[in-house]
């Protein structure tokens, strides 16, 4: 009896379980479905995927008493973006998902590319309160012309300071034997709210005219606004310029390096080279993003920001892209990775063209087939300077072995395939 008993409780609790269980199912499915409907379904019924554009009646399409757009709650929402968690779909996919989730609306300011679709973005509002000069070009000069920008911040003398006495000079110096054309530099900084560092940045700007100042607060998570900043400016400025080097201001640059991979690149080419990030998205931490701001379990491939060479003709088509694609907080994978996604510039893995990890004192063999590297302090970005110095003036050698296992010692003027 008593068995008996608990067999029955068992098959009804079972049972129970099981309806649950399908009850969920169809909730889970049925979810998907309208989460489908509500969102991605922008995509077939206001979007209008030919034309590329907006349905005119906006009002029509973004009032939230049309039937098609349901506001659900955020915690719906995270279970749905949970669900969502596959690869990266394409950039066209994240616009729309951005675009239904914030309702973000086309902005009434004129298309750079009327093919790359509404405005949602403003890019070339900014204004500069202190500039550098236009790029300058060397007449009919056959060595290739260089824009170099180096991404900082207010309070960063130091590091602009060492670098002006570092890499800066290899680079003048190689512009002023005519091994490559330095039509354009500068430190790239945001607004501080700090006057007495306002004042300091005024002055480092009278005495070195190396300072593009953008207005826009300078803040971590600003930097996407930074870098469209600077790409409206160059646009305006420096359209000619055959090649674009962007680095961060704790990069050292091997100039003879720069030169030597720019000879292998065809500048008229749509493409960017840098190293790809392999990281996929992080919940935690500080590169922490949201299921609700990206809820794919991929990035788009894209370059890490600390140093990437992009030839002139790409920067106009990159802001254009800019202008289409809602922002998101890291510039490195906005820019190297929707962007150019959208403006169909190809992405080209170069290892050596940031390197993330070198030695405490970089080893001569590295320094031989670095372009940039990250430094970790003063001490190492010093260290980084007395290494190449030392490689290209033959205090030190690098030996690899040859084919035949043999020692060969490494000239510094030889030329280099810097893919890996
Ligand atoms: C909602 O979508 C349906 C099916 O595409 C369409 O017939 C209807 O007009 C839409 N409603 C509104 C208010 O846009
Ligand atoms: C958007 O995503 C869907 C589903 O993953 C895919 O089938 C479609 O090709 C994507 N659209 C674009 C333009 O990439
Ligand atoms: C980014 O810059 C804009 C424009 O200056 C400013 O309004 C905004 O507060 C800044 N955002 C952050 C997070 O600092
Ligand atoms: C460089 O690229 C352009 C555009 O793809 C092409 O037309 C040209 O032939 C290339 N030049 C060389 C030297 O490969
Ligand atoms: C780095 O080098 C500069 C000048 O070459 C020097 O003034 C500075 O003290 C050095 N810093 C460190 C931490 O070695
Ligand atoms: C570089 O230094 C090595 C070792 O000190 C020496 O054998 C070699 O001749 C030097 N090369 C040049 C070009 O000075
Ligand atoms: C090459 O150099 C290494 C040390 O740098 C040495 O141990 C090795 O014996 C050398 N090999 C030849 C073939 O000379």
């Amino acid at each position: 009896m008593v068995a008996v008993a608990h067999l029955r409780t068992g098959l009804v609790l079972l049972s129970f379980a099981v309806f649950i269980y399908i009850l969920l199912a169809i909730y889970k499915a049925d979810a998907t479905q309208r989460f489908h409907d509500v969102i991605i379904g922008i995509d077939t019924q206001d979007y209008i995927p030919c034309q590329n554009q907006y349905p005119v009646n906006e009002e029509k399409q973004w009032s939230s008493d049309n039937e098609n757009f349901t506001v659900i709650s955020l915690e719906f929402f995270h279970y749905l973006a949970s669900h969502l968690n596959g690869p990266f779909p394409g950039v066209e996919n994240y616009t729309h998902y951005v675009v239904a989730k914030s309702r973000l609306k086309p902005l009434p300011v004129k298309q750079l590319r009327a093919e790359f679709g509404p405005v949602l973005n403003d890019v070339t509002y900014f204004r500069y309160p202190i500039r550098i000069p236009p790029c300058r070009y060397a007449p009919s000069g056959s060595c290739p012309s260089f824009l170099v920008v180096v991404i900082s911040a207010p309070n960063y003398f130091h590091k602009r300071d060492i670098i002006r006495r570092t890499w800066l000079r290899h680079l003048q110096m190689q512009s002023d034997l005519d091994l490559m054309d330095l039509s354009g530099f500068g430190f790239i900084v945001g607004l501080t709210e700090d006057r007495e560092t306002q004042k300091r940045i005024e002055e480092e700007s009278e005495t070195y005219g190396d300072i593009l100042q953008i207005e826009m607060l300078d803040d971590y998570y600003n930097l996407t606004l930074k870098v469209v900043g600077l790409l409206n400016w160059i646009n305006d400025h420096c359209s000619r310029v055959d090649f674009v080097l962007k680095v961060d201001d704790d990069v050292y640059v091997n100039t003879k390096n720069l030169i030597k991979a720019v000879a292998t690149v065809n500048s008229s080419e749509q493409s960017i080279y840098g190293s790809v990030v392999h990281n996929p998205p992080q919940r935690e931490g500080k590169w922490k993003i949201s299921l609700e701001d990206w809820p794919w379990s991929t990035y788009p491939t894209y370059f890490s920001g600390g140093g990437v060479l992009m030839p002139g003709i790409t920067i106009a088509p990159i802001l254009a892209a800019a202008q289409t694609i809602p922002y998101m907080p890291f510039d490195d994978t906005f820019f190297t990775g929707l962007c150019t996604a959208k403006a169909g510039i190809t992405v080209q893995d170069t290892y050596w063209m940031f390197v993330g990890a070198l030695e405490e004192t970089p080893e001569p063999c590295d320094v031989h087939t670095s372009i940039t590297w990250l430094t970790v302090d003063v001490d190492h970005f010093n260290k980084s300077h007395r290494a190449t110095e030392n490689f290209y003036n033959n205090v030190t050698q690098c030996i690899v072995k040859d084919a035949d296992g043999n020692n060969r010692t490494v000239d510094p003027t030889e030329s280099i395939s810097f893919s890996r």
